[in-house]
């Protein structure tokens, strides 16, 4: 520990995740996570539930964060948050709380657009990452995401393709639902796929232009499918769970690498970095890991901690602001459609 030494305490709130994180120096000392479990029963994130969940664990999360990293709240440097994209609600918890604890501390606030943190959580110092060089092509895949991004350097990043209707992740929890499987049934999904044969169903791949992703429809098939199958064998999905989720993979993994395939061609970069929850997914993580085989391509997938929502992430972006003194003033305010 020496005087220089930056400690940032960072919150993140935009979701259904309350996060806390202590990081020095852009290490992590700390990353505390409270899952919200109310919303399994309803098969999705409840707005409304989700900020009132946010303002009952954030200040034991921020105990845990600081308790673990071992730092005493007067150590801290700065505070970073996460001013959106995210739920309107869930945001004003972890922006209030922030300016709050910030102004009562008297140190800086560092406003974060959390689709930059998923991406820079690549530049955490931790030995189990490697930080990719720029430019490289960022996937940004979750429950709330989908989009491609130039990244040329730390804050200069231009979204070259996203999802124009549902995110990815959707794409993977409303098919679950669909197949009965409990919410967020993308994990779940990935486990029963690697045990079916993805060859034996065939859902429509969607076709967005450009680089961009259109992930309604496939829901709608699997619906329409699901029920035929289940008019002829009321067992169906019992009897080919396995099946279906595998094949339901494949087409996703399919959409994604085609237009990562086209991303590379189109901008002449062959370095992807991954980041959100959906990055998780086993099968498209093989599938980039082939990509380096097959396309030539160097992939960077982070730490599964810092991958789904997560307030480390936040931190980094934190501390590389506060290096450039890119401070937010008191009259800072989330907001719910934060673009890159
Ligand atoms: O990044 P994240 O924690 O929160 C959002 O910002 O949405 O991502 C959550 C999403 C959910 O849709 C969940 O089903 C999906 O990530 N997910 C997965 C896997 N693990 C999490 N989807 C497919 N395969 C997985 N292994
Ligand atoms: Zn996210």
């Amino acid at each position: 520990m020496t005087s220089t030494d930056i400690y940032i305490l960072a919150i993140e709130s935009s979701c259904d995740d309350t996060g806390a994180a202590v990081l020095c120096n852009g290490k992590v000392l700390s990353n505390v996570v409270a899952n919200q479990e109310i919303h399994t029963k309803y098969g999705g994130v409840v707005p409304e539930l989700a900020s009132r969940a946010h303002q009952q664990n954030i200040v034991p999360v921020v105990h845990q964060a600081l308790a673990q990293a071992n730092i005493d709240k007067n150590q801290l440097n700065a505070i970073a948050f996460t001013q959106g994209p995210g739920l309107m609600g869930s945001l004003l918890v972890g922006t209030s709380f922030a300016k709050a604890f910030a102004q009562g501390l008297n140190i800086p606030l560092l406003a974060v657009n959390h689709m930059h943190a998923h991406i820079l959580a690549h530049f955490i110092d931790d030995d189990l990452q490697t930080k990719p060089e720029f430019p490289f092509l960022a996937m940004t895949i979750s429950g709330g995401h989908t989009q491609i991004v130039k990244v040329e350097s730390y804050f200069n990043m231009t979204v070259i393709g996203e999802t124009i209707d549902d995110a990815i992740g959707e794409a993977f929890d409303k098919s679950a639902k669909i197949l009965g499987l409990p919410y967020p049934g993308g994990p779940l999904i990935d486990k029963k796929a690697t045990l079916g044969n993805p060859k034996a169903f065939e859902f429509p791949k969607p076709k967005a232009p450009d680089l961009n992703f259109s992930f309604s429809g496939l829901k709608t098939a699997v619906l329409y499918f699901v029920q035929k199958k289940l008019k002829e064998n009321p067992n169906f999905i019992e009897e080919n769970i396995n099946d279906v989720c595998a094949s339901l993979q494949h087409t996703i993994i399919g959409i994604v690498i085609d237009k990562l395939k086209k991303a590379t061609k189109t901008t002449g970069i062959k370095r992807i970095a991954i980041g959100g929850g959906v990055s998780a997914n086993s099968g498209i993580r093989k599938a980039l890991l082939d990509g380096e085989q097959k396309y030539g391509w160097t992939t960077y997938i982070p730490k599964f901690e810092y991958t789904t929502d997560n307030a480390a992430m936040i931190g980094i972006v934190g501390y590389l602001k506060y290096l450039e003194k890119d401070f937010s003033n008191e009259q800072t305010t989330a907001n719910a459609r934060f673009k890159i």
